[in-house]
């Protein structure tokens, strides 16, 4: 559908305007020099008016992006400054659209609200964190005009070596659906920062998370048929759920890189799925199809095939000869005006949709809001939510509050980093100086939480001594430092040995140890996970991550996270819970080591009450192709505190064509119970969205046969005819 705003503008431009509108110049670009040259350390952000001059006039470039973390009115006199240039000098007022990486909360604002990082967000089975954390990022960016987020990730959690895990929603992708979209809905819905709107970004279109070595942007090959079943779902979700651009994956897929990939940019994402907005590339990747996967000879033939293949913009073309490129390549015929309009239409509905044409500057009126009390707050309810108790012998935790001696050891205790992990801050956090004077450390917040007790910090060599006087161990252990992209990548899951070293000196005193893991991604722990008595997963829960983690132990909290993902045992059987039946054939031995594939399975975590399931009831054990079927189930809180449980309904297909899962997630929904109280809880199941697999080439396949439905320890049969 043609909208007039848009048809009217584009009749105006020139074809090197156009091709402007195609282009996202880095900020390092346009700062004076003596910035540009220290920019890791940069403290402050100045412009460099020349700059925007040149790349507004020569190249009519419509987007910039990127920056670090800098306190609000560094950023507002920047974007500010630049787009009252850009408007000064665009030939037709286009105003520049911004885009910055908030990947976890406001991360490129010195005083933004922080939330936990999308593998926790998935684990609290409630989706209002996704959506809370999409309006609070925008509600604190949109001002200055950071109108495009970089987020959220709808990658499927597949490749635990590969550094990028802890951005996905985990491995399940209905759970990463309904996560993914409600946050698109938080960002993009978002009325309280009107009168501008906020565009979030689906990444990365398709098939990034899942490189065969680990190593990110590495090749990937994943047969049509599993990446339509597995990894497709998300995205089809983020354009449901209205996402206004998606980024493509810099990797390749089946040999073809996927910024080359018309199959996958043009049929797929625009004629398939129906996606009408930005496909912006990932940084320098047409570039990249020259320097990194070898399939043009230069830079004007990668162009060539990133247009062709459906890119609507480039990110990061460097100084920017792609424009000279485009420009000669549509002189020469090769590349049709049209198809460049088809993009430029693309960027400007984008431009027009979320008001930039209306209101093109930022304000610097409503600076209260940003790391506001009430934010701050929704963060930590998030990381609360999001912690999962993998294991509690003899219910050692919650520790009561009383007189009690508390030894806290662990290279991650007293320390915030690892709270946070990567995009966090000056990008990637690599020093504590950036992080906020009163975050707390696990440590400092167990000494706040237990005021009445003597919580004491002991190094590795004093563990022995002190604990002979100590009641419990708290031992913090995980990922010390912050990574992201390709930096991530490891080749080796197993936690360090020096961590794992210290956690077995702190478990040779005989003390209860508890363990509390912050990391990205699960680090094998087969070797300390059985002596320690309770061990809490935290993942990488944020700012507000250690009171979470202190209101867990301390049992102010009842833990009700569930992993997101599955937590591997040792390293050589990797396997999502949702696995074909031939993981455990009747070729393998049942007993024993490789039985236990996995520490946790995803779905699993503990609560401090116990919750029981009874009455699963179908209305029906006959369903038709196009019928549908009620589920009931009874959850009773039979502990002794309040908590929340998350109900989840899995369904497992007996026999299929193609392969089937054991069981799939297909439903959730997270209630607060209290002692005592028995709630029933819904699944309406129907043929046509539950029981049907996709064949290679995304043909629907229904097969009549069983289905065993499983919801807690209940299972019942029905069977489609
Ligand atoms: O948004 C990111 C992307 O996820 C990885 N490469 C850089 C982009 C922009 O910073």
């Amino acid at each position: 559908n043609a909208d007039p705003r848009v048809e009217e503008l584009l009749a105006k431009m020139s074809l090197e305007e156009k091709i402007g509108q195609m282009t996202q110049i880095n900020i390092t670009k346009i700062v004076t020099d003596s910035l540009a040259a220290a920019y890791d350390s940069a403290t402050t952000l100045v412009i460099d008016t020349n700059k925007v001059i040149h790349y507004v006039t020569k190249y009519h470039v419509g987007s910039f992006l990127n920056g670090r973390a800098m306190p609000p009115d560094v950023w507002f006199r920047f974007t500010n400054q630049l787009q009252r240039v850009n408007m000064r000098y665009s030939k037709n007022k286009i105003p520049i659209i911004y885009g910055v990486d908030h990947v976890h909360g406001s991360s490129y604002l010195s005083n933004g609200t922080i939330f936990p990082h999308n593998i926790n967000i998935a684990c609290s089975f409630d989706t209002t964190f996704a959506y809370e954390e999409g309006w609070i990022t925008a509600t604190e960016t949109a001002d200055l005009y950071h109108r495009w987020i970089f987020a959220p990730v709808f990658d499927l959690g597949k490749n635990k070596f590969w550094g990028r895990y802890y951005e996905t929603f985990g491995e399940d992708p209905y759970l990463i659906s309904k996560m993914g979209a409600a946050y698109v809905r938080g960002l993009q819905g978002n009325t309280e920062i009107a009168p501008y709107k906020a565009a979030a970004c689906a990444k990365h279109f398709l098939g990034y998370s899942d490189p065969k070595s680990g190593w990110d942007r590495s090749p990937a090959e994943i047969p049509d048929q599993a990446l339509r079943e597995f990894y497709l779902p998300p995205f089809k979700a983020a354009v449901e759920a209205g996402v206004k651009t998606v980024m493509i994956n810099s990797g390749e897929i089946n040999g073809i890189p996927v910024h080359a990939n018309y199959d996958i940019l043009t049929k797929l994402l625009r004629n398939e799925l129906g996606f009408d907005g930005i496909a912006v590339t990932d940084w320098m990747d047409i570039i990249a199809l020259q320097k990194m996967h070898y399939v043009a000879e230069n830079e004007k033939e990668a162009t060539f095939l990133a247009i062709n293949a459906g890119v609507d913009m480039a990110m990061v073309p460097l100084n920017t000869d792609f424009c000279d490129h485009l420009l000669a390549l549509v002189k020469e015929g090769r590349i049709s005006e049209e198809r460049i309009n088809q993009s430029v239409r693309r960027i400007l509905k984008v431009k027009f949709d979320i008001g930039l044409f209306d209101q093109p500057y930022p304000r610097n009126d409503r600076f209260n809001k940003i790391g506001s009390k009430e934010h701050k707050v929704k963060a930590l309810n998030a990381a609360k939510e999001s912690l999962v108790l993998m294991k509690n012998d003899q219910d050692v935790l919650p520790i009561k509050a009383g007189k009690k001696t508390i030894l806290v050891v662990g290279e991650t205790a007293d320390k915030k980093i690892p709270l946070c992990g990567g995009w966090t801050y000056r990008f990637m956090a690599k020093s504590e100086y950036w992080f906020p004077k009163d975050m707390k450390t696990i440590y400092g917040a167990l000494k706040d939480e237990f005021a009445g007790s003597k919580v004491i910090f002991a190094k590795e060599n004093e563990i022995k001594k002190l604990a002979s006087s100590a009641d419990i161990i708290i031992a913090a252990a995980g990922e010390e430092n912050a990574y992201a992209e390709t930096d991530g990548s490891i080749n080796d899951l197993e936690l360090s040995e020096s961590q794992i070293s210290l956690v077995k000196t702190a478990i040779a005193t005989g003390k209860p140890v508890v363990l509390v893991l912050t990391e990205g991604r699960p680090r094998i722990i087969s070797k300390i996970y059985d002596q320690c008595k309770a061990v809490l997963f935290a993942g990488l829960p944020g700012v507000e991550g250690a009171q979470a983690i202190a209101e867990v132990i301390s049992g102010k909290t009842n833990p009700s996270g569930k992993f997101s993902f599955t937590y591997p045992y040792k390293q050589g059987h990797i396997i999502p819970y949702n696995h074909k039946q031939s993981e455990y054939s009747i070729l393998r031995p049942v007993e024993g080591e490789l039985k236990r594939f996995a520490i946790c399975e995803f779905g699993q975590g503990l609560s401090y009450t116990k919750f029981s399931y009874t009455k699963i009831n179908l209305s029906d054990t006959v369903i038709s192709t196009s019928g549908k079927i009620t589920a009931k189930v009874t959850v009773s809180n039979v502990g002794k505190v309040a908590g929340k449980e998350s109900v989840l309904w899995f369904l497992a297909d007996e026999y299929g064509s193609i392969t089937r899962p054991v069981k799939e997630l297909k439903y959730f929904e997270k209630k607060e119970l209290q002692p005592g109280q028995s709630l029933e809880f819904t699944f309406v199941i129907e043929s046509g969205k539950h029981l049907w697999f996709p064949d290679k080439e995304g043909k629907k396949i229904l097969e009549s046969g069983y289905f065993t439905l499983i919801v807690g320890d209940q299972k019942a049969r029905f069977r489609l005819k």
